[in-house]
């Protein structure tokens, strides 16, 4: 059983057969053919706006990318301390943001408030010492799993606008959040100042497919080019856009990270009943991060479940984690099975309940 991430698992049947369709015959290679085209055309129909489209094939890219076509390589880009941006991708964004820097502020959930970051940007000097401000990135959903609501993101772009920002989403998991609110992904990222979004599509169904989505034209300027100097000009482009194809039709992205969400809390809830368990932070969307005494950490490791520790270091004010305690998280994909769920509830209940006997 494993719960170690929602890329642990290979692609959905829908984006398989939309592959496989689309790998019949020639078509023009770079993104020049009809799938492509098509493609482009339906994120401008889902976002309800003229949006450029950029396939890449992971989400390092985008983010990278797209962040570089936000910050210059004197400015400063604001985001979470605990952010993929800043954590998990190698220096990637400063790398391709040509000497910029990514200036990392605390905040529980690994969420950002605005009001926290526009003291931080009151709080810069003017000076020519000091790198300028140009972007603020956020994740959604964060690093620990909790959704921003509309309101919080308007008031971030509210806050951007102020500053004169761009206003980036690493939306690796967008339709997680996008299902859990119940929104647009018009609302979800534009319509409250959101410019430039890392679309995830891999971890919820495709093989390997990211989109960059630009909705302020001027941060579309130079993005192709941008992206050849990446190595991200994918030649035969129709099979990244394939992806999307079978990723999009019948609302199979939207079903994927119902499924997965719903699984989340099923999961989160069963764990939750068991005396000593905790959550760190409540399941918004489809992880789970229960604070676990350290035998019962042992007692599912020792049944075979794979997650990961995670750090507490962002977890709510109050709360930590004791000396015999672990932080884990338990990823759901669109791929899980319900079984699987309840089975690692049971192996937990069990175990606590054997280990309390003894
Ligand atoms: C918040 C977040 N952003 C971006 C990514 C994409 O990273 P990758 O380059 O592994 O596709 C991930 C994947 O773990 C993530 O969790």
């Amino acid at each position: 059983m494993n719960f170690a991430s929602d890329n642990i698992v290979g692609a959905s049947d829908p984006v398989l057969q939309a592959l496989v369709k689309a790998n019949d015959g020639a078509m023009a290679a770079y993104g020049a053919d009809d799938i492509t085209k098509r493609v482009k055309a339906r994120f401008s129909e889902i976002f309800e706006k003229d949006v450029t489209v950029l396939l890449v094939t992971t989400g390092t890219a985008a983010n990278a990318l797209a962040l570089s076509s936000a910050v210059p390589p004197y400015g400063l880009c604001v985001c979470h301390k605990e952010a993929h941006v800043i954590d998990d991708e190698c220096g990637a964004p400063e790398f391709y943001m040509g000497g910029a820097k990514l200036a990392g502020l605390p905040g529980a959930g690994a969420k950002l408030g605005a009001e926290d970051v526009s003291a931080y940007l009151h709080g810069l000097s003017k000076s020519i010492k000091q790198m300028p401000p140009k972007a603020l990135s956020i994740s959604q959903v964060t690093e620990c799993g909790l959704v921003y609501g509309l309101d919080e993101i308007a008031a971030l772009g509210r806050v951007c606008r102020e500053h004169g920002l761009h206003f980036h989403m690493d939306g690796a998991r967008f339709a997680n959040a996008l299902v859990a609110l119940g929104c647009t992904p018009a609302e979800l990222t534009w319509k409250q100042g959101v410019d430039i979004l890392s679309f995830g599509a891999t971890k919820n169904g495709c093989l390997m497919a990211e989109a960059i989505v630009v909705v302020k034209p001027e941060l579309a300027e130079a993005l192709d080019y941008r992206a050849k100097r990446a190595g991200q000009v994918i030649s035969k482009g129709r099979l990244a856009s394939a992806q999307f194809e079978g990723y999009f039709a019948d609302g199979h992205w939207l079903a994927n990270a119902r499924h997965a969400n719903r699984l989340a809390q099923l999961l989160a809830d069963g764990l939750a009943r068991i005396p000593g368990v905790r959550m760190g932070w409540p399941t918004e969307a489809n992880e789970v991060f229960p604070i676990v005494p350290q035998v019962l950490d042992k007692a599912l490791k020792d049944a075979g479940v794979i997650y990961h520790p995670w750090p507490g270091t962002s977890l709510p004010k109050g709360e930590s984690v004791g000396a015999e305690e672990a932080l884990i998280r338990l990823v759901v994909s669109f791929a899980t099975r319900e079984e699987d769920v309840h089975k690692v509830v049971e192996i937990a209940r069990s175990a606590m309940s054997r280990l309390a006997a003894e």
